[in-house]
């Protein structure tokens, strides 16, 4: 039997190539396939493929609430994942499945921000650093276009995306251009869509459900800038494994407080940390009380239980209708 500490090790670094999608995500994730389409589109008339349709958006329902954005489409849509292999060519990464790829660009868009880290890399590799193509530029007539540092999007931030049953943390380090037929989304580099769907993925063979959901953060804390990430890593692990405290940072704006919420809109996890606090709240007769108090514990976080007891019970009904409660 392996000593217990190369164990822990080999458990460590499997956790480096990808994770199960965290609760708070999953709830998320569920819950915008659910809504179906976006009612806060930042902007919308994108296509997921080209034979497809332009129901595809960039979201803004959850800014507010966990400044986060991502790309929605309709009927339960979310996005595909096609490949890129833009950027820095070749390198021990390389396996040669880019070779297939028949749009692949020299540079991506942020190359001399890349260039100006000096870590010695000329621009972002493929093969090596996850990144999602994410905005949409281009001049042509009626050509759609969004700009995510119109909504603070800093370039080379953090992103998150949930492919298959795996969390992946990317960095946006590409843009849709304007040589298709039309203005796709739904793209990552070839390290990121195989760390989600293996090697079957190559140069022209990407992903083709539109179940991917990729998560853009808002703001400088996404911004792992110079020294905050391994860009000259010669690997996908390293790279991923340098970007992984971060991403984990960022992903708790997602807010899983009210995961398994009642169908009268309270969050059960009221009940695990306040049922004590609950009977001994104080009477003192301030209408609406018992809904402060439950915000408030909501607020505060905790499991997610099932009221038991009588008074958890009463306070969710207290929640459940439109009126203002004493406890
Ligand atoms: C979206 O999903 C529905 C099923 O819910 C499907 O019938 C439809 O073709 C999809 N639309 C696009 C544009 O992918
Ligand atoms: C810089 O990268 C090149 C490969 O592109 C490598 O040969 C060289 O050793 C690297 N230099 C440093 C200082 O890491
Ligand atoms: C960065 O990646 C390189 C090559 O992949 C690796 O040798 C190095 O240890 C990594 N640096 C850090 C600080 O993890």
């Amino acid at each position: 039997m392996a000593p217990l500490s190369l164990l822990v090790v080999l458990f460590l670094s499997a956790c480096g190539l990808a994770r199960d999608v965290p609760d708070n995500v999953r709830e998320l994730y569920d819950k915008i396939r659910k809504q179906g389409q976006c009612k806060d589109e930042l902007a919308t008339g994108f296509w997921s493929t080209d034979d497809g349709s332009n129901t595809f958006s960039y979201c803004g329902d959850r800014l507010q609430e966990y400044n986060i954005v991502y790309i929605q489409g309709t009927g339960g849509n979310l996005t595909n994942m096609d490949i890129d292999c833009d950027g820095a060519q070749g390198g021990p990464s390389d396996d040669g499945r880019c070779g297939s790829s028949t749009d692949t660009q020299s540079i991506t868009s942020f190359q001399s921000t890349v260039k100006s880290y000096d870590r010695n890399i000329s621009d972002l590799n493929a093969n090596i650093h996850p990144y999602v193509v994410f905005g949409n530029e281009g001049t042509k007539r009626g050509w759609k276009t969004f700009d995510p540092e119109s909504v603070g999007i800093e370039p080379l931030s953090i992103m998150a995306v949930v492919c298959g049953d795996k969390l992946i943390y990317g960095v946006w380090g590409d843009t849709n251009g304007d040589d298709g037929d039309h203005p796709l989304v739904g793209e990552a580099s070839i390290s990121l869509a195989t760390a989600c769907y293996g090697s079957e993925v190559s140069g022209n063979v990407g992903y083709d459900n539109n179940d991917v959901l990729f998560i853009a953060f808002p703001g400088r804390d996404a911004v792992p800038g110079a020294q905050g990430a391994n860009w000259s890593a010669t690997s996908y692990d390293d790279f991923e494994k340098s970007i992984e405290g971060q991403g984990d940072k960022l992903i708790a704006r997602i807010d899983d407080d009210d995961s398994g919420a009642m169908s009268n809109g309270l969050s059960t996890s009221v009940f695990s940390s306040g049922t004590a606090a609950i009977l001994q709240a104080p009477a003192d007769g301030v209408v609406g009380a018992a809904e402060g108090f439950a915000a408030s514990l909501v607020a505060q976080g905790g499991a997610a239980v099932i009221p038991t007891t009588t008074a958890e019970a009463e306070l969710a009904s207290y929640l459940g209708d439109d009126e203002a409660h004493v406890i």
